[in-house]
């Protein structure tokens, strides 16, 4: 919605167990969400997509949903959403989403539950979804929203773990690798890991 880059636009907040995909990550997100800009898309978490968006109509009908108040540009377009309490949601937005993009602060199941129960109500029949989260969350994801893990991942430059992203849906987009994540030189690595162990007998 701004020309700017949204981390220099907006400081992580560590105590919101919050950080931010890549500009191009972001980017990518952004044209997976107006692939038809009629979709209704909802923003569970991830800010940063949401205030990237650049299609004038799928900015009209996106809703941000989240947690930290500094998000609220009092434009009728911020719900304050604590996932703790799915139950708070507005009946106005419930059965309303073509498409849901989400990012939690936590990667639990206990915490995958209660934004499983948003999704139910926010979705509609047959709708989108996009999901990060640990690589070895695969199983639990399929299990509570019959997503799967795809080829692109996100790129967070700042978390030192995997993180993946699923879908219920496929696109060409999302059977690509994503060019930012450094490419592990296996030989190298070996190496590394022989030198280590003092095994290195070159
Ligand atoms: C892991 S970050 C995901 C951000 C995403 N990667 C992005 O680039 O927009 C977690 C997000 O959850 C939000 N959050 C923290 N506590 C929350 C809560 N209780 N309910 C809902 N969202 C919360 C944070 O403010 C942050 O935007």
């Amino acid at each position: 919605m701004e020309d700017s880059n949204f981390s220099e636009r907006f400081e992580c907040r560590k105590d919101l167990h919050q950080y931010w995909y890549s500009q191009k990550t972001i980017d990518f997100l952004v044209s997976e969400c107006q692939h038809n800009p009629e979709w209704k898309v909802g923003f569970l978490s991830t800010p940063s997509v949401f205030f990237s968006l650049t299609n004038p109509i799928t900015m009209q009908n996106a809703v941000c949903f989240e947690y930290d108040p500094k998000f609220d540009q009092k434009d009728g377009r911020f719900v304050l959403y604590d996932f703790n309490h799915p139950e708070n949601i507005p009946k106005a937005y419930h059965g309303s989403f073509d498409l849901l993009v989400i990012d939690p602060p936590y990667i639990t199941r206990e915490v995958w539950l209660k934004y499983a129960e948003a999704i139910t109500m926010l979705l509609k029949k047959d709708a989108k979804l996009i999901i990060s989260t640990l690589d070895d969350n695969a199983e639990m994801i399929k299990e509570l929203t019959g997503c799967k893990k795809r080829v692109f991942r996100p790129y967070i430059s700042t978390l030192i773990y995997q993180f993946a992203f699923y879908t219920n849906y496929e696109s060409d987009g999302w059977g690509r690798e994503n060019e930012e994540i450094p490419k592990v030189d296996a030989e190298a690595e070996e190496k590394r890991v022989l030198k280590i162990l003092g095994l290195d007998f070159d």
